[in-house]
């Protein structure tokens, strides 16, 4: 009798990507019914990313980053390109840290994003060239209202806009001309966390007139406005709104120049307006104070749409402790008209439950901050915290490995909308997933004892994605958490003795597209739901069917 070899069991995968792009077509973006995917090499593409810190694109910090990228098993890694590295002299352009990013991640099997730091970095103009920076006269900073000159540079002047439209433009040909047959760059950043720091907008006689001048008629179509003034049109958020405004048709400029190159999807990543701690009645956010004045921060979103068509992502860094605030500013930034990209967050306790939360509403992509540092001391302050010493909390690594293997399978069943997740909450240890034909319930925490409610983790780690790939199959995957699948609720209350049983349920991984079976899981590893612990916990496909009703009649008449 032959041996069955579980471990050899290839089944093929339902979900070859349905795609028609050509291997050779450009990375770009896919949309279908107001679910996104990244398509790289005609395939749907899942951004396990992680960046790098700003001072790193360089011959002798790389080798660092790319150890730390793979130890995090990151498919892709995002790396700054410096505007004053590039052109170090007006006119006259470098592209050896560019050329050395990009052989080097080829050799290390990584694809790249990069970041343009340009006119903007962090709300400042930090990275643009010395030729630029010494010459306020020709590239004017913004002005504030009290009349300082800012480290920021004006986005109402058309000089500034054409230096950087042309420094962009010459990455982007020169990307073109050693990328465009291999798509080791998927996408690009253009600028970084835009906006104006220390001021509300520029004050400068030139942007002063263009303020008095009125609402541009484009946006005043677009958003339905009360055409006039700006302050007629916003009222307390006059100011910003002409900031966003301008500011959003200079990036989107410079992106569509960048786009008349070579048109790799664009991004720009926000630095996004957090809840203001202030006395009530005090409680306005303070744009350029508190957040960059004028980019694409939440409320600034339906501006930038219409200022900046060339941008296709507006993506939120994330920064904060607070899991509720990371809910809503998923919901405010996944929009039909924006796919869900997280460009920077930190690598702390909240990394799984975010991630996992995130997949869960067609995120296209995730990725930490600064993976390759190598000392506390050059640790951006906002990345330090420590778990409770008790709890075992899964790091990036952990969640990536998961799903470094079935990527193009999450970002297809994505695009599909066909993928949900569940993330613990303080007294949620238990919550369903509803699907078409089934309920998942999900139990957070072990041990899970009969009868009694899951207890839970200390630090909220329990985090489950379930995805379907038939009526009753779904793929499963999740830490610190139980998932057992039930008829809804509904139908239950129908008829009280229809069940749902296993089928099979096969532990195992994707390869290439493939689903091989490593070795069918029953008893102890199902019977109470499927097991996904903190450590190194599997990727399985589960089958069910409807048990058949017994019928009394049948059963009188064969008698
Ligand atoms: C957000 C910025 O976009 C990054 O470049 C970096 O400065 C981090 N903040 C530091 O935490």
């Amino acid at each position: 009798m032959k041996k069955i070899v579980l471990s050899a069991l290839v089944l093929a995968s339902l979900y070859t990507p349905n795609v028609t792009a050509q291997s050779n077509d450009i990375p770009h973006l896919e949309k279908r019914d107001n679910h996104f995917a990244m398509i790289v090499d005609g395939k749907p593409f899942l951004i396990l990313g992680a960046q790098i810190n700003n001072s790193s694109s360089w011959p002798s910090t790389l080798p660092a980053a790319w150890s730390a990228a793979e130890s995090l098993h990151v498919n892709t890694v995002e790396a700054p390109v410096y505007w004053e590295q590039i052109e170090p002299t007006k006119g006259t352009f470098d592209f050896a840290n560019v050329d050395l990013l990009v052989n080097q991640a080829r050799e290390h099997q990584l694809r790249l994003v990069l970041l343009w730091f340009g006119t903007w970095k962090n709300g400042q103009n930090h990275y643009v060239p010395e030729w630029i920076k010494s010459d306020p006269k020709t590239y004017p900073r913004e002005i504030t209202a009290y009349g300082k000159l800012l480290d920021v540079m004006s986005p109402n002047s058309q000089a500034n806009l054409d230096a950087d439209k042309h420094a962009f433009a010459a990455l982007m040909r020169h990307l073109k001309s050693i990328d465009a047959d291999r798509h080791t760059v998927i996408m690009i950043q253009v600028e970084n966390e835009s906006g104006s720091v220390g001021s509300v907008r520029d004050f400068s006689l030139a942007a002063q007139k263009s303020f008095d001048s009125g609402v541009p008629g484009d946006l005043v179509r677009s958003l339905h406005l009360r055409s006039g003034t700006w302050a007629h049109a916003f009222g307390p958020d006059a100011d910003e709104s002409f900031a966003a405004y301008y500011t959003a048709h200079y990036i989107g400029e410079v992106a569509a120049a960048g786009k008349a190159e070579y048109a790799l999807p664009m991004y720009c990543n926000v630095w996004f307006a957090y809840p203001v701690h202030a006395l009530e009645n005090r409680d306005r956010p303070s744009p350029g104070q508190e957040y960059p004045s004028g980019g694409p921060q939440q409320a600034n979103i339906p501006i930038w749409k219409v200022a900046a068509p060339a941008i296709d992502i507006l993506a939120p860094d994330f920064y904060s402790e607070d899991s509720s605030l990371f809910h809503q500013i998923v919901a405010t930034y996944a929009r039909p008209d924006n796919p869900l990209f997280i460009p920077e967050t930190r690598q702390d306790v909240h990394f799984g439950p975010n991630f996992f939360y995130a997949l869960g509403h067609g995120a296209i992509g995730f990725s930490p901050f600064g993976i390759d540092r190598s000392a506390q001391a050059t640790q951006p302050a906002d990345q330090v915290a420590a778990p409770p010493a008790a709890a075992r909390v899964a790091s990036p690594a952990d969640n990536y490995a998961l799903f470094n293997g079935p990527g193009p399978q999450i970002a297809q069943l994505n695009l599909e909308g066909k993928l949900q997740s569940a993330v613990e909450e303080k007294g949620a240890a238990r919550q369903s997933i509803h699907l078409p034909a089934a309920d998942a319930i999900v139990s957070f925490g072990f041990p899970q004892s009969d009868g009694a409610q899951p207890p839970g983790t200390p630090t909220l780690q329990g985090r489950v994605i379930v995805a379907q790939l038939g009526p009753l199959e779904f793929l499963v995957a999740g830490f610190d958490a139980s998932v057992s699948f039930t008829l809804p609720a509904s139908e239950l209350q129908k008829t009280p003795n229809q069940q749902l049983e296993i089928l099979r349920a096969e532990e195992g991984k994707y390869v290439d597209g493939a689903w091989q079976t490593t070795r069918i899981l029953n008893g102890d590893q199902t019977d109470r739901g499927l097991n996904f612990r903190s450590t190194a916990p599997p990727l399985v496909r589960i089958r069910l069917h409807k048990l058949p009703l017994y019928d009394e009649q049948v059963r009188r008449n064969a008698q």
